[in-house]
């Protein structure tokens, strides 16, 4: 049992005909931030929801509201999802022409900054912004549908990143997506990562509290 585990439920796999009341139901069993993928059927192969959403989710819940947009570019969308009361923005590396700039204008809409790496991402490609993010999300799936075979292959990625990120001196979150089970997330915890979303995990499972509390369980004290 890891209590400092953040558990991050995602939407996607939740009921969409009742978004408010899935939301609230996670917070009530236990998550610690709301994960929201924004998908654009350009820089993924599928379509979910934009700001409006997330606005219309914002007093569904006192938990974090944190965005993933899979989007790109991503730069013209940033201000609207700041407005609609995002609390964390996680961009893609390959978001932009200009990743820096962007996590730049994320941290001056007083919103904290994630920057997430593809599985053929390579963990250089973020270290020179290190210094501006909050949060770094490694994808252990294709980024574009929940439900997909966790892969495997990522694992020394995280414990590389976990090894870059301490040396910043910086307290910064490395958070995983796709695929984490209370299976997989022992491997995780193990590998550095301290926050997990997870979607079919939760959404999928009837008694969402359990379904949480399994996952902080299988999670290793550090
Ligand atoms: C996939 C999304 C994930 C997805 C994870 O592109 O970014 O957040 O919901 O789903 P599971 O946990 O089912 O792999
Ligand atoms: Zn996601």
């Amino acid at each position: 049992m890891n209590p400092r585990i953040i558990i991050a439920p995602s939407l996607l796999a939740a009921d969409f005909s009742r978004l408010g009341e899935e939301a609230r139901a996670v917070e009530a069993a236990g998550a610690d931030w709301l994960h929201l993928d924004v998908m654009d059927g350009h820089f993924v192969p599928n379509i979910t929801f934009g700001p409006l959403v997330v606005k219309a989710l914002r007093p569904h819940t006192t938990l974090p509201l944190d965005v993933h947009l899979m989007i790109a570019p991503v730069d013209p969308f940033l201000d609207a999802f700041a407005e609609a009361g995002a609390d964390h923005i996680s961009i893609h590396a390959e978001a932009g022409p200009h990743l820096h700039r962007s996590l730049q204008r994320i941290r001056a809409l007083g919103k904290k900054p994630g920057v997430v790496l593809n599985p053929a991402t390579s963990v250089d490609s973020v270290l020179w912004v290190l210094d501006l993010v909050d949060i770094v999300m490694v994808m252990t799936v294709n980024p574009g549908f929940g439900g997909q075979a966790f892969i495997e292959g990522q694992v020394p990625k995280v414990a590389a990143l976990r090894r870059a990120m301490d040396a910043t001196g910086r307290h910064i979150h490395l958070q995983i997506d796709g695929g984490v089970t209370s299976d997989t997330a022992p491997r995780l915890i193990a590998a550095g990562a301290n926050a997990l979303v997870a979607g079919t995990a939760v959404f999928g499972k009837p008694d969402y509290a359990a379904a949480i509390q399994a996952i902080r369980a299988a999670a290793p004290a550090r």
